[in-house]
């Protein structure tokens, strides 16, 4: 039962004490949520795993990239599992390293050494392995201003992958008009562009979040008009059309604060992952909360870490066994680590 699947987890976590951390993001599920040691999000999760060096056992709770991130910036004595193998990120496999190899090499031939490759965090480590070796860093949700301006100060153009919307609505929030971004296909191996190609400063790679790309712009019409006293806030992985129509937008960090820091009685309307939303309705009885989209499913894979899943991370730790092991190898680690590291360093 759920009861006792919990006070197993209870009895795990006492006995392996400092020998066990459990980092989760913002989307994980209650369940889980509620043993974690750190909650937060990809980029917090990035940081306080770079900070721990005291634990052996790291069982992440979060999607398959963030496991492998965890691991490259902890020591070689540090372990990482993931309760449930199946839980990637349908973004990060939109972008698969031989379609990334293959789009710079057309790129370099056409913009030369102009070019400076972007990867967001939620990417396979063999990709941020490419963006360090070609002098690129990664980005998250809530640096990708910073991170967007800093490669400009590096090169004339940029190469965003693999979330087209987190490039486009940085970049535009820049000042760069659409008129200056072209989309890259990676099936067909080209971009469509209409005028002098020298004129482009953002080639982004043809990516999305299927949970945040769900919300529309009806969606938030529908609020304006059922509830036009609401605030509407979304991430940036939603469309350019939504975010424009929004009132704000920023990472989840920045959802999570601006809802804690508003004043009671204010309304909101929030487009992002459903655990989470329900999660802040539930802190703030204060405050009138709704989802921009009720009838949203929550991501599919970060709920693939459910709680027998995780008590099945911990009891394979406590056997000894092995279990969900993350381990990234060493030269892409080296290589990644020079994307991760500039980033880090900026941010
Ligand atoms: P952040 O945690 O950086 O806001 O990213 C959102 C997301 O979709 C994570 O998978
Ligand atoms: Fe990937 Fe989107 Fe799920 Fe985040 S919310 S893990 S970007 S599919």
């Amino acid at each position: 039962s759920r009861d006792e699947m919990e006070k197993r987890v209870r009895e795990i976590k006492e006995k392996l004490g400092d020998q066990l951390f459990i980092p989760a993001h913002h989307y994980q599920k209650d369940e889980v949520i509620q043993f974690a040691d750190a909650i937060g999000d990809s980029l917090q999760l990035a940081q306080v795993a770079a900070k721990n060096k005291q634990a052996k056992h790291i069982v992440f709770c979060g999607v398959h990239f963030m496991a492998e991130t965890a691991d490259m910036l902890t020591t070689d004595e540090q372990i990482v599992y993931l309760p449930d193998m199946r839980a990637g990120c349908s973004m990060a496999d939109m972008a698969n390293i031989y379609q990334t190899e293959e789009a710079w090499e057309k790129l370099t031939a056409l913009f030369g050494d102009t070019i400076i490759p972007l990867t967001y965090v939620n990417s396979t480590a063999a990709i941020k392995a490419f963006t360090g070796r070609n002098g690129g860093a990664c980005v998250t949700s809530s640096n990708a201003k910073k991170m967007v301006e800093w490669a400009l100060t590096q090169k004339e153009r940029i190469f965003f992958l693999p979330d087209q919307h987190l490039g486009r609505n940085t970049a535009y929030e820049l000042g760069i008009p659409l008129e200056q971004m072209a989309v890259w296909n990676p099936i067909s191996g080209e971009f469509k562009y209409e005028g002098n190609v020298q004129d482009i400063k953002v080639i982004l790679w043809d990516g999305y979040c299927s949970v945040h790309q769900g919300f529309t712009v009806e969606n938030v019409q529908e609020v304006r008009e059922n509830y036009p006293e609401m605030t509407v806030i979304v991430h940036p992985e939603c469309s350019f059309e939504v975010v424009q129509a929004a009132d704000l937008s920023g990472s989840t960090k920045y959802i999570v604060e601006t809802i804690k820091n508003a004043p009671a009685g204010s309304s909101w309307a929030i487009g992002t992952e459903m655990n989470l939303v329900k999660r802040i309705i539930a802190e703030h009885p204060d405050k009138h909360i709704i989802s921009l989209n009720e009838n949203m499913c929550p991501c599919l894979t970060m709920n693939r870490i459910d709680l027998p899943h995780f008590l099945w991370a911990l009891e394979m730790i406590e056997n000894g066994e092995q279990g969900n092991v993350i381990k990234v190898d060493r030269e892409t680690t080296e290589e990644a680590l020079l994307s991760l590291n500039r980033m880090l360093q900026l941010a």
